[in-house]
């Protein structure tokens, strides 16, 4: 697992958009997994400036989200379909038919992998160490399923709902081993409120359920993407 550092999140997520601009132009049809929360929004941005001014075409790109809410209709504004259509599919040239999230009666899992696999996953990571909707005491081997939130997870996205009792109790979520098998992870980490999570999974260098982020120490290719203020070492 490698870290890079890098000064503010601007320049972070400005890196992390260029390696997803070159991923699509070594393979138009790049199957990308794709994150929501407040982390990967400029990632977005920037994004959207390469589609604007270097032509990066999404038109043969398939994207796999990672999570969505339970009992929120992806009309809603706080569902995950909303902000993904909101900060990066209204915004480029992609065929909205091959942009996917988990739902009910759906194998994802076995969707994913009949489309060759993700080739690039984009994470953020929860305060309590969650990757996806996989919260604490989540299995290894687990796989795209509904959960149950945390109280700190409903606590953290409180802040996009008028009142905390709007937010959806459960989730439907990748679960760990569906991660695992993309090829290539970046996980981004900015501010902080992510400090201490990122303090924690340096202390361990192997897989524990308390933080689930933690399994990607198994991973062959992973890197952490940290701005300084979540830079535990300072
Ligand atoms: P955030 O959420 O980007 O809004 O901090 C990250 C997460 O919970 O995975």
């Amino acid at each position: 697992m490698k870290y890079k550092i890098f000064k503010n999140k601007e320049q972070a997520s400005k890196y992390v958009s260029d390696l997803i601009v070159k991923s699509i132009t070594q393979k138009p049809n790049l199957n990308l997994g794709l994150a929501t929360g407040s982390t990967p929004i400029l990632t977005y941005d920037f994004l959207t400036q390469a589609f604007e001014n270097e032509n990066v075409d999404f038109k043969n790109v398939k994207t796999f989200n990672l999570d969505e809410y339970k009992d929120l209709k992806i009309e809603n504004k706080n569902s995950y379909h909303f902000f993904m259509n909101k900060y990066l599919f209204s915004k480029v040239n992609i065929n909205i038919n091959n942009t996917f999230f988990p739902k009910s009666n759906f194998n994802y899992d076995e969707f994913i992998q009949k489309n060759g696999g993700i080739d690039l996953q984009i994470l953020g990571i929860g305060q309590n160490g969650h990757i996806g909707f996989n919260e604490p005491g989540s299995k290894k081997n687990s796989k795209t399923r509904i959960v149950d939130l945390t109280k700190s997870t409903i606590k953290a996205n409180a802040k996009h709902f008028q009142d905390e009792s709007e937010v959806p109790i459960q989730a439907y979520s990748m679960g760990l081993e569906t991660i695992f098998k993309a090829k290539k992870i970046i996980l981004l980490a900015f501010g902080n409120s992510k400090k201490e999570i990122i303090k924690e999974l340096k202390k361990i260098d192997e897989f524990s359920e308390n933080i689930p982020a933690s399994i990607l120490y198994e991973h062959k290719d992973v890197t952490i993407i940290l701005d300084e203020e979540a830079n535990s070492d300072l």
